[in-house]
């Protein structure tokens, strides 16, 4: 933390630096000048990244940052381990080494009521023999835990809990976390080696945006904020995850010692709430503004429950409380089982539940055939959305739960987000209430259903089978594949219904004059109908491939396979082995997509697309190498003045460069047009992206 006048003193030092722009001549001076400007980038991400209240603005961070790598570059024996420029690692990290904690990381036992609190309260002053006792209490993150060691005021090394004893090394990724400072004056407390626990999180807000542009991108959706920032801080390439907007917030000192290896914690820092300050002033994002230090067990209970109601309003997701033995000389003595503290306690918030009725049990079937229980309900409001539809994921589910038509149920969001069936409320029955069997015929074409023997899902195989017929269509024009506007959902089924859609090569010898007997159609919408469909045989194939619907081939793999033929019919020669070559292709993908490109009626519909004039042709044929835009890649935000999104997207890639799926490092132009989106601000921050117009963008492609 800084005082306000050293906060005056960092910005009056940023505008005079920002007055003068250029590395000097001179080694010592260019020294004197990469030193002052690791001090004033470091105090303005903690101004930006922890206060969220940043002092300048992304332009001026942004040359502040610039002239620190300009200065490194003319003078690279200036690099220091904590300088901001070394946050961003390049190269993969392959595997995660296995580390030891200096402290064992342990679990927390769980409490759900005041009750629970008492009890605990009179076992820690059992155990200390101590008649009062203080507590500080804080809230619960809803993470991925990770320790942290400094040494010698240096951010030295990070790791995941693993087991609790050994974890897995994630220094790399730690580092992009601009919320964690690189360096620290540790020492000035007297510490010269610590270890800190915290929690990585997505805000709640974040989180959504992620899942937004997933189901944009058709990708599955993340089922809660912990799992995906767990997932992220094991993802090979750092710059991917700092892409993931994660914060590390850092709750606990587990470890804290002097020079010659003494501990500081009972008789130097003395509480826990003690340390949570430290670690504020440090500059570190800690649970210091929103702890309590609570007289005893009942002022406890009380701040845990005024939580529960305001978990909503706060940012990031929390389960609960942790409430802790606020003096270390009194957790030492409480000691610890091997599996948690006897010091501290969870207190768990109840999960949002509410209940509902079931009116009907429906089973869809999807593209790919597999068929999903999904229950309907009396709508309910939860945590934030009206609930209508819940899923019962499959066979086994739908038995093991046995809810039937008119049940009342339980519905719980798991993380806030996917609504689940608990459970039915079986106390409630009427004995009117209808039990469902999962059906032995396709709901959609009749024929037998299927269950494989390594699969959950019980599966249609029937490849023309309407509801995946149907399906497959609806995915091939969306907007992510063949982008075919004007062609929705609800069209595709009522041409398949009148007889003139009933295959994807349909798409291209649409009746037109028998749609223009159609009710509703005029001659202008079956035009604009017309010149969508003509313009998507010149998409790019990754969006062909994409759209083609082959299982677990997502628009990154489709990528992936573009790049790798001139013709896609180059495919149906390629081995699983030859498929698994390719970069990040994993057995399963390559068995699915030999499975895809064997089959003699998929190369048949694609000799048919081609035959009515599709492109399976690769841009690694043409623009790749020698377009204008080669080696460059792109991204677009805002509202573009002269095409669609996809039209620009397509432009890019037709003369050789790269669409981008986010901003990162490896962005080259970011294209911005009217009302931009975050995009502009992250990559601002980033600094290493052009920044253009649309103007500059087609004065690129002149
Ligand atoms: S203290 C030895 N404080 O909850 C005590 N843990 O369910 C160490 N967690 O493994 C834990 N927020 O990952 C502590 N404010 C907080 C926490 C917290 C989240 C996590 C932590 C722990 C898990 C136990």
């Amino acid at each position: 933390m800084y005082t306000e006048s050293q906060q005056r003193h960092l910005i009056q030092r940023t505008r005079q630096l920002l007055q003068r722009m250029a590395v000097p001549e001179g080694r010592q001076e260019a020294a004197r000048l990469a030193a002052d400007l690791r001090e004033i980038i470091h105090f303005h991400d903690w101004r930006y990244y922890v206060l969220s209240d940043p002092a300048i603005s992304d332009f001026e961070y942004d040359q502040l940052f610039k002239l620190l790598k300009q200065t490194e570059q003319q003078h690279p024996d200036l690099v220091t381990p904590d300088s901001p420029t070394q946050r961003v690692a390049y190269g993969l990290t392959k595997e995660f080494p296995q580390v030891s904690h200096l402290v064992p990381m342990l679990s927390l036992d769980n409490s759900y009521d005041e009750a629970d609190l008492i009890e605990f309260d009179r076992r820690v002053k059992e155990l200390t023999g101590v008649q009062q006792v203080e507590y500080c209490v804080e809230p619960k993150f809803d993470g991925a835990s990770i320790a942290v060691i400094y040494e010698n005021d240096l951010l030295k090394r990070a790791a995941t809990r693993g087991d609790g004893a050994v974890g897995e090394e994630i220094t790399n990724n730690i580092k992009v976390l601009r919320s964690l400072p690189l360096s620290a004056k540790f020492s000035s407390y007297g510490i010269y080696t610590a270890e800190l626990r915290g929690e990585v999180i997505i805000s709640k807000e974040h989180f959504n945006q992620i899942n937004q542009k997933r189901l944009e991108e058709g990708l599955p959706v993340f089922i809660n904020p912990r799992n995906t920032a767990s997932g992220a801080l094991r993802m090979q390439d750092a710059r991917e995850v700092a892409g993931r907007g994660l914060e590390a917030f850092m709750y606990h000192l587990a470890y804290a010692t002097d020079k010659e290896g003494k501990s500081v914690l009972i008789h130097k820092i003395k509480t826990h709430s003690n340390a949570l300050e430290l670690l504020y002033k440090l500059g570190f994002k800690s649970p210091y503004p929103v702890k309590k230090i609570c007289a005893n067990i009942q002022e406890v209970a009380r701040y845990c429950e005024e939580w529960q109601t305001k978990r909503d309003d706060f940012p990031y997701e929390i389960d609960g409380m942790v409430v802790k033995v606020n003096a270390f000389r009194l957790q030492e003595k409480a000691g610890a089982t091997s599996h948690h503290p006897r010091w501290a306690m969870a207190y768990k918030f109840k999960a949002r539940q509410a209940v509902t009725r079931v009116n009907n049990i429906f089973f869809s079937v999807g593209r790919t055939g597999a068929i999903t229980p999904v229950a309907q309900v009396e709508p309910v409001f939860l945590a934030g959305v009206t609930i209508s539809n819940v899923s019962l994921f499959n066979e086994e589910i739908l038995r093991e739960k046995d809810i039937r038509i008119g049940d009342h149920v339980l519905i719980e969001r798991a993380g806030d987000v996917i609504p689940y069936i608990v459970h039915a409320l079986p106390e409630k029955r009427t004995g009117s209430e209808k039990i469902v069997h999962f059906p032995k015929h396709c709901p959609s074409c009749g024929s037998p259903v299927v269950k494989l023997p390594d699969e959950t899902v019980v599966r249609c195989v029937n490849a023309s089978c309407p509801a995946q017929v149907t399906g497959r269509i609806i995915h091939f024009v969306s907007a992510s594949a063949m982008d075919i506007r004007g062609l929705g959902p609800s069209l595709v089924l009522k041409f398949y219904d009148a007889g003139l859609l009933k295959s994807i090569p349909d798409i291209y010898r649409l009746d037109y004059e028998k749609i223009l007997q159609m009710p509703g159609f005029r001659e202008k919408s079956v035009n604009n109908l017309k010149r969508a469909i003509e313009e998507s045989k010149n998409r790019p194939l990754n969006r062909l491939i994409y759209g083609l619907g082959i299982r677990y081939v997502g628009e990154a793999t489709a990528k992936t396979l573009m790049q790798a033929v001139e013709h896609l019919l180059e495919f149906k020669d390629w081995t699983v082995e030859q498929f698994e070559q390719l970069e990040d292709i994993g057995p399963k993908v390559a068995a699915s997509l030999a499975d895809f490109f064997h089959n003699p009626d998929n190369i048949r519909m694609l000799h048919e697309l081609e035959r009515l004039g599709v492109n399976l042709k690769s841009e690694k044929s043409t623009a790749h190498l020698s377009g204008k835009l080669a080696g460059k890649t792109f991204l677009f935000t805002g509202t573009l003045e002269h095409f669609s999104r996809s039209e620009a997207e397509s432009l890019v890639e037709a003369n050789g460069g790269k669409v981008a799926g986010s901003v990162n490092a490896k962005l080259n132009y970011l294209v911005v047009g009217a009302e931009p989106g975050s995009k502009l601000e992250k990559a601002k921050k980033l600094g290493t992206v052009h920044i253009i117009s649309e103007q500059q963008f087609l004065d690129l492609l002149k």
